[in-house]
């Protein structure tokens, strides 16, 4: 498998600056850098005084998550004085957040990190940036194809297995489910639908019933309205699996309204100390999966990757899963 594009692959030379003996050696040396992609794309030296630079295009800030995720990015850039990293915010419109990618690549930024909204409308403008020297980082949600750097981020196909198979044994291989989706054009949403699918087996469990599926698209205030037309249709749910946090917390808010919410388990995914740990620990959830940000992963690699080093194509990260009883304990490693 290719690990970068071939122009990308540069030896520390192209960054270090060239002593010129002769005409022929500058001929030479300029063709050489010609060829050298990331580290001269920018132009920066990568020392404190001539930082490399970073773009980093988020896909929105409205959610506690990306917030996060930014703060990871910040946190682990602010240790290399090598190093400075330009964010934007999409604000969760994947035309905006393909306008920040061009702009990057008109501004000479030395690399991007993006975590994008969607992966069709972003396929192509990440590839443009690629194509054109520029390293590519996508972190967390995929875009299609294989024009990027690399990829950065946990398995959601196996996050969404693991929710499916707790579920399936914590209900005795009987009872019946809600399922609210995050934004099915994004990855995560499809890849921890299907694990999901996977992990309840549904076919070899005859009395387990997915009742009700809804997309909330990521967001707690569309699983509350998803999950007040599941109580109203379904006399017994037994358990609601969202794709994040927020939408369990969404639905367990729209059960705890309609004085349902103490016969209903709620399993979500994120895990975020101050949200879904939180919510272990108090009982409102009664699992949620990690799903790391990978914001220092991703520094860590764009440094290596500057420094003219080759990376993996892909970079999974692991999970833990938090419960009441072990979320105070930091979880515990799936792996
Ligand atoms: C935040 C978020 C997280 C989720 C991730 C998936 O935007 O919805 O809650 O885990 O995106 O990409």
């Amino acid at each position: 498998m290719r690990n970068q594009k071939p122009q990308h692959f540069c030896p520390a030379p192209c960054q270090a600056k060239p002593r010129a003996h002769s005409l022929r050696a500058l001929v030479l040396l300029s063709l050489f850098a010609t060829a050298c992609g990331p580290a001269s794309q920018g132009g920066h030296a990568g020392t404190p005084e001539d930082p490399w630079v970073i773009g980093m295009s988020q896909c929105n800030l409205g959610e506690p998550w990306r917030v996060q995720m930014d703060a990871d990015v910040r946190a682990a850039a602010e240790a290399h004085p090598n190093l400075r990293v330009i964010f934007k915010d999409a604000q969760n419109n994947s035309l905006t957040q393909r306008a920040q990618v061009e702009e990057f690549v008109d501004q000479g930024v030395d690399l991007i990190i993006i975590s994008p909204k969607e992966a069709a409308p972003l396929t192509r403008p990440v590839a443009a940036a690629y194509q054109q020297g520029v390293p590519v980082i996508v972190l967390d949600r995929e875009v299609q194809g294989e024009e990027f750097t690399t990829f950065i981020g946990a398995d959601n196909v196996r996050i969404g297995r693991e929710a499916g198979v707790w579920i399936r044994e914590v209900l005795g291989g009987r009872g019946k489910i809600v399922e609210l989706k995050g934004l099915m054009t994004s990855t995560p949403g499809q890849d921890r639908n299907r694990g999901f699918l996977e992990g309840l087996a549904l076919d070899q469990n005859p009395e387990l019933e997915l009742v009700f599926s809804g997309e909330m698209q990521w967001l707690e205030p569309n699983a509350r309205r998803e999950m007040e037309s599941a109580l109203a249709t379904n006399p017994q749910i037994d358990v609601v699996y969202a794709h994040n946090d927020p939408g369990a917390h969404g639905a367990w808010l729209a059960a705890r309204a309609a004085g349902r919410e103490g016969d209903i388990l709620f399993v979500g995914i994120d895990a975020l100390p101050h949200e879904g740990q939180q919510y272990a620990q108090e009982g409102i959830l009664d699992a949620t999966f990690l799903y790391p940000t990978g914001g220092r992963e991703a520094v860590e690699t764009a440094l290596a990757i500057l420094r003219g080093e080759e990376v993996p194509k892909r970079k999974t990260l692991g999970t833990h899963l938090f419960t009441h009883e072990n979320a105070a304990q930091g979880g515990e490693p799936i792996g």
